[in-house]
């Protein structure tokens, strides 16, 4: 309830105005997002590079309905990663960058309501070939993130056309929705980068599973699936169990051919303490003004940080 409740809200412009305006956020919303600018995400990916971790930046933004915004956003993309280039951190895929299509225009120029059409998986798909190239210049690789069920398939499509021309695109596949076990299948080819993570956004129950114990319980399902086949998995999660499970079935693959992923600001002991032992750690590093639904889907997932979070509007008002 208390989830579904705070993921309704991440959709609420009064929230949202509430929220943003109120300086004591602040210190909940640096614990996970790296800053405004490129300047601080280049800057975040340094210190993470010298402790030994893996990056994938994420500029903050999703469900544009503006051409312009959207076309912005890539060039962002585009600027990072020149300057992420310049510096090096690139170099073998070490800094990478995450993509929302909504946040490229996906859901843009629908005349039959909200939700992806043709005109908008257009406008993203040449977004998201401007920053694969850019990305491929920089010798580095580009994920498509998993939004909301509406647009699986969209980003799904994306990912697979993209991948003809720059094969280091990879897709992110989400274990509570119920589609996702056939899409494993569909995506599982050599080398293909597949993120494998539970779901961070509230769905209908035709669409998906409800109960923590069964999103588990197809994560564990899907993780055999990865781990088994000749893709590259990239398992992104802070869960302690599924770790342990990871853990054990890559004894049976090759070296460095799997990678964990964490986000930046949750268990930082945790993903420092798996890179120390050997294993590929990536942090999911985001930056960029607008945190706000970004930041009530990690409070979602964390009801003590909704306390804190109360506590500090409260404090400020
Ligand atoms: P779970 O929520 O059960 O958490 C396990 C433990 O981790 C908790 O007990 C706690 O200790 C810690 N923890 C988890 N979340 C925390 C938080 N916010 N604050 C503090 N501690 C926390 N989702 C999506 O729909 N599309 C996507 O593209 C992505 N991309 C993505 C990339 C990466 C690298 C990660 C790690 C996650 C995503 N996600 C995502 C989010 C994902 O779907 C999921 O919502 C979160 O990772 C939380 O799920 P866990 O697997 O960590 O388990």
């Amino acid at each position: 309830m208390l989830r579904k409740a705070l993921l309704a809200a991440a959709a609420s412009e009064r929230i949202r105005q509430a929220v943003t305006a109120t300086p004591a956020t602040r210190a909940i919303v640096a614990r996970y997002v790296a800053g405004e600018t490129s300047e601080d995400a280049v800057a975040t990916a340094r210190a993470l590079r010298s402790a030994g971790l893996l990056v994938t930046l994420d500029y903050l933004g999703e469900d544009t309905a503006d051409g312009q915004r959207a076309a912005a956003t890539a060039a962002q993309y585009v600027h990072l990663l020149g300057k992420l280039a310049a510096e090096g951190l690139t170099e073998g895929g070490a800094v990478e960058v995450s993509v929302k299509p909504t946040a490229l225009g996906l859901l843009l120029g629908g005349e039959g309501g909200p939700g992806p059409n043709a005109v908008g998986e257009r406008i993203a798909t040449g977004h998201l070939e401007r920053i694969a190239a850019a990305a491929r210049d920089a010798g580095t690789t580009v994920t498509v993130d998993a939004e909301d069920h509406r647009t699986t398939a969209a980003g799904l499509r994306i990912a697979t056309a993209l991948r003809a021309r720059f094969p280091g695109v990879g897709s992110v596949l989400q274990a509570s929705l119920r589609r996702t076990e056939a899409d494993l299948r569909a995506v599982a080819a050599p080398g293909v980068r597949v993120r494998l993570c539970k779901g961070a956004y509230a769905e209908p129950a035709a669409e998906a599973v409800e109960s923590r114990h069964d999103v588990d319980r197809g994560y564990a399902r899907c993780l055999g699936l990865l781990m088994k086949g000749p893709g590259y998995p990239m398992v992104a999660t802070h869960d302690p169990r599924l770790i342990a499970i990871t853990r054990s079935l890559s004894l049976a693959r090759p070296a460095g051919s799997f990678e964990y992923q964490m986000l930046y600001g949750v268990r930082p002991d945790e993903q420092r303490r798996l890179a120390a032992e050997g294993a590929q750690v990536r942090v999911y590093v985001p930056y960029g003004g607008d945190w706000y639904p970004y930041l009530l889907r990690r409070l979602a997932e964390r009801p003590s940080n909704l306390a804190l979070f109360l506590r500090s509007l409260g404090s400020s008002s």
